[in-house]
């Protein structure tokens, strides 16, 4: 059986890695990959990270290019690549717009799809925008759906797929993670290897093109309110390579000592980072699962989360986009003791870090 595994930004790279690695061990599957470049350098650290060497890369990055320029570049660029090869079935991971288009892609030379992180719904088409689109347009597309968790299965039950289709897998950001995060890790930037851990130190991350413009400057806003009235507090900020939250972050951030705007960090240290640091607040999806598996609470800047598990389980906040609420919220993590023990238990809702031997088994006992 052929598999061609085809992913396009850092996140998917992330969690598709633990699954190429895995297949590689499998002398009975025959595998490719092919990125989009939907992302390149945050992309190209993932790959270097895993040591993956992309057999097709279609390179489609430009800088500020639109949701229509990723998706039918993807599309075109698959077509070539999906006559010659002739996979037995096509694997996307996540939410992306390069997930939608090659699922597209795939479905128009009638080649299987396995969907990857399946299942995830927010219940509102605009919020995470395009992504729960993207989910669902994919899934539709999809024959075979590996859901992280009990509740994303039951998700596409209620939207009618069959039983028989849909995997419980657990999500394989979780064994990216164990691969990742080591108590002796050192980091090669001297910022982050300096700051005192035992301070309040916070992480934070934010790209969401729901955020882009008022909510994102209510966000900022906030953090800077807290940085401005909290001596002990330092606020890490790997910023997203996209030129409009660099602007955003730079104009609330760039006077302030105690607020490190930073490059994209590779996995690597960010992940170690993430398993040091008090607290994290962010709207990035992937790490609203890794927070909880390190015990870190994690303050979710989004009105709605198609990650409710880590929310239920209390690690996790929904804290929207209001100024006020994000600085109370971030104010009351800092010092209300109680509350910050019962957000800091780690828990593990979205996997064991043995989700992607069970999706290789499961891709192996296909016919
Ligand atoms: C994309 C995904 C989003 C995912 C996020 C992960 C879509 C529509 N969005 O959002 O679901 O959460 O990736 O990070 O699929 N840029 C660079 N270099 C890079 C990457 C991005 O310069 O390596 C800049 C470019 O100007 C680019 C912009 O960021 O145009 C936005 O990139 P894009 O892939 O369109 O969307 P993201 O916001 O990264
Ligand atoms: N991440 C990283 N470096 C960073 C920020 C995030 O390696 O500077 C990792 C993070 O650990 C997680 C993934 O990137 O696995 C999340 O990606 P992102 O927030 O860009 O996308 P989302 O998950 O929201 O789609």
């Amino acid at each position: 059986m052929k598999v061609l595994f085809v992913f396009g930004t850092r996140p998917e790279g992330i969690k598709m890695a633990p699954i190429i690695k895995e297949i590689e061990k499998r002398h009975d599957l025959e595998s490719y990959t092919c990125v989009t470049g939907q992302h390149r350098e945050m992309l190209d650290q993932v790959l270097e990270i895993f040591d993956i060497k992309p057999d097709y890369d279609l390179n489609i990055f430009k800088k500020g290019q639109s949701l229509t320029d990723v998706t039918t570049k993807t599309l075109l660029g698959l077509e070539d690549i999906l006559e010659e090869l002739k996979p037995d079935i096509l694997m996307v991971q996540g939410d992306t717009t390069t997930v939608f288009a090659a699922a597209l892609a795939a479905f128009y030379k009638k080649i299987k799809i396995g969907h990857v992180e399946a299942g995830l719904r927010s219940g509102n088409l605009y919020s995470p925008y395009p992504e729960e689109a993207n989910r669902k347009l994919t899934g539709v597309l999809a024959n075979y759906h590996f859901a992280p968790t009990e509740s994303n299965r039951e998700n596409l039950l209620k939207e009618g797929y069959d039983d028989k289709n849909i995997f419980i897998t657990g999500n394989t950001v979780i064994d990216a993670l164990k691969y990742s995060v080591k108590e002796d890790f050192v980091f090669d930037d001297e910022i982050l290897n300096n700051l005192d851990y035992n301070k309040e130190v916070v992480l934070l991350t934010a790209h969401r093109r729901e955020n882009w413009g008022e909510p994102m400057e209510n966000i900022f806003s906030a953090i800077r309110r807290v940085i401005l009235e909290r001596e002990n507090v330092e606020i890490v900020f790997p910023i997203h390579l996209n030129p409009i939250v660099r602007s955003t972050a730079k104009k609330y951030f760039s006077d302030l000592d105690r607020v490190h705007l930073i490059e994209p960090l590779s996995y690597m240290p960010f992940s170690n980072l993430m398993a040091r640091v008090k607290f994290v607040v962010t709207d990035s999806g992937g790490v609203q699962e890794e927070a909880p598996a390190l015990g870190k609470p994690v303050l979710v800047l989004r009105n709605e989360t198609e990650r409710m598990e880590g929310v239920e389980a209390k690690t996790a906040k929904l804290v929207g986009t209001n100024s006020q609420d994000v600085y109370d919220s971030i104010i009351n993590l800092l010092d209300d003791k109680n509350l910050y023990e019962k957000m800091s238990k780690a828990i593990n809702p979205y996997g064991d870090g043995h989700a992607a031997k069970k999706i290789v088994n499961i891709l192996e006992g296909m016919d």
